[in-house]
């Protein structure tokens, strides 16, 4: 049987700003499917990477004083060093100012043009710079500014203009019943169904074709045959995906990794991955992805992260402070995978101590310094299954099943829950049958409870890998684990007794706020 693929991207991210918490969420989540994948069989191609064209970034590089190549390629670098410090393992981080790239929009566009969806026309209409998007007049909320004037906003709460210039136009409207008969036919297109409900009723509404080039700056790739225009930023962004998906790096249409598995962005740019992207794609004649998951947005204490509020976070502090695991582990099992959620510093150091420090952590510890302590280091070997043993192992097919159903669902946080599930029962075990006890009464009992335990331990750190990957390392390290044994394949392979186990050192310490 052939190895099963699996090609899953994030966002790119407009680097005219720091990255932020936000930025970060969306890579680890990504990461954890990427990496969850990889172990549990698939030949995986996950791409990330900088949406470096278009009007925004064009005036924040007239705002730094520089020309827009120079100042993406500065700015870029911290998105980078991001990526480095949350071990986010991409196989290639795409800047859509890649020569690749630019050659592939171009030919992408050749073959809307050829299918007759493209037009020159006149845009007249609002626009968002902050967004990169046209709004209908009807979709503008009115609000005071600051001078008590009342002004439009988009939808997303930010500025909008008059615009008016010549533009190519994509014919969208002709796209409606496709889009509509696609979202019924493939129910797991948009996910998750808040998502689906709102666009299937945006599209529903009706679609205007869409002006998809400008004229009034030069910062984007040049419309083939009209090199006065360049196109829009997001037609340039979304074909990231096409140009990372040829990884002979030709930037060719028939990239081996086409269609995308999954697409993971956040709510704000749900309608651009599944209302223009497979129009887009239909016109073009090409394969569509197979799952866009829109995520909810990471608040800071509950308030959305602004400069304005002054609680943007940097998140390689983060990292820094609390080590890249917990912040990983805080993300995927606190805020539920679609929905909202909210971070503090509280919160991250008592979920921390209670699930890694009191629970994993307290776990592998308590075990293998037993093993240390009164058996030399060495493996000891299982006993015959008694009613406690009978316990444990249907707590952890029950857990085992329950954690592949979430995480194959997307539902990160319940594929925790269900982890914790295991923690739990294995401390459960541990204490019930006090093994320090038994060092003193039966050290033959002790030693098939310490081997039981650290099997336990062995399943939930394999499983526990796609959050923390440092950490299961240096714990499967500890635990005697062989490299070659680390996939979901060798779930049910226990080291062998005899073994002899490196000297245990803790991974996870309790933490506690800095005053
Ligand atoms: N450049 C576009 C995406 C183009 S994809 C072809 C863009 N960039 S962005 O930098 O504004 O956002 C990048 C990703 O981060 C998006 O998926 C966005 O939804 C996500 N997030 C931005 N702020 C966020 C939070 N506060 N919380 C969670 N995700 C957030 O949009």
């Amino acid at each position: 049987m052939s190895t099963p693929r699996f090609y899953v991207t994030t966002a790119i991210a407009y680097p005219n700003g720091r990255p932020h918490m936000g930025h970060a969420y969306e890579a680890i989540a990504t990461d954890v499917i990427a990496r969850f994948k990889r172990l549990d069989g698939h030949d995986v191609r996950f791409l990330t990477g900088t949406d470096e064209h278009g009007l925004k970034i064009d005036q924040a590089a007239r705002a730094a004083g520089q020309a827009p190549k120079a100042y993406v390629d500065a700015m870029v670098a911290p998105f980078q060093a991001l990526d480095a410090a949350l071990e986010i393992s991409f196989d290639r981080f795409i800047r859509t100012t890649d020569p690749d790239h630019k050659a592939l929009v171009q030919a992408l566009w050749q073959r809307m043009a050829a299918n007759g969806d493209l037009y020159l026309g006149r845009y007249e209409g609002w626009y968002s710079v902050r967004d990169e998007a046209y709004y209908d007049e009807a979709e503008l909320v009115e609000a005071q500014d600051a001078a008590g004037t009342t002004v439009k906003l988009s939808p997303q709460g930010t500025p909008v203009e008059w615009t008016v210039e010549e533009s190519w136009f994509f014919r969208l409207s002709a796209y409606q019943e496709r889009l509509l008969a696609l979202y019924d036919s493939q129910p797991g297109f948009i996910q998750p169904q808040s998502r689906f409900n709102e666009m299937r009723a945006f599209v529903a509404g009706g679609l205007s074709d869409l002006s998809v080039s400008r004229t009034s700056f030069s910062w984007g790739i040049p419309v083939p045959g009209d090199e006065r225009h360049v196109m829009y930023v997001w037609l340039d962004a979304l074909a990231n995906y096409l140009t990372g998906a040829d990884a002979s790096g030709q930037g060719g249409l028939d990239g081996e990794w086409w269609p995308a598995d999954l697409h993971v962005v956040g709510k704000d740019v749900v309608r651009f991955h599944t209302v223009y992207w497979p129009a887009f794609l239909m016109s073009a004649g090409l394969a569509l992805p197979k799952t866009v998951f829109g995520h909810g947005f990471l608040l800071n204490r509950g308030e959305k992260m602004s400069k304005s509020l002054g609680n943007v976070v940097d998140p390689a502090e983060m990292v820094s402070r609390f080590g890249v695991d917990r912040l990983r582990w805080y993300l995927c099992r606190e805020v539920a995978f679609g929905e909202d959620g909210s971070y503090s510093d509280e919160a991250i150091v008592e979920r921390t101590n209670a699930d890694l420090a009191n629970g994993i952590g307290n776990l592998a510890q308590r075990s293998l310094s037993m093993v240390a302590k009164n058996l030399g280091g060495v493996m000891p070997t299982r006993g015959a299954a008694g009613d406690s043993e009978l316990r444990l192992k249907q707590a952890f097919h029950d857990g085992t099943d329950a954690y592949f159903a979430a995480m194959n669902a997307l539902a990160l946080h319940r594929g925790l829950e269900a982890l914790m599930g295991m923690v739990n029962a294995a401390n459960l075990y541990f204490a019930d049958n006090a093994p320090w006890a038994l060092a003193k009464t039966d050290v033959a009992r002790m030693a098939e409870v310490l081997a039981a335990t650290l099997d336990a331990t062995r399943r939930i750190v394999l499983l526990a890998q796609p959050f923390m990957p440092g950490s299961c390392a240096r714990l499967l390290d500890q635990l005697g684990v062989a490299a070659d044994a680390r996939d979901f394949n060798a779930l049910n392979t226990p080291v062998a007794a005899g073994a002899q186990l490196p000297p245990p050192a803790g991974v996870f310490p309790r933490i506690t706020l800095e005053s």
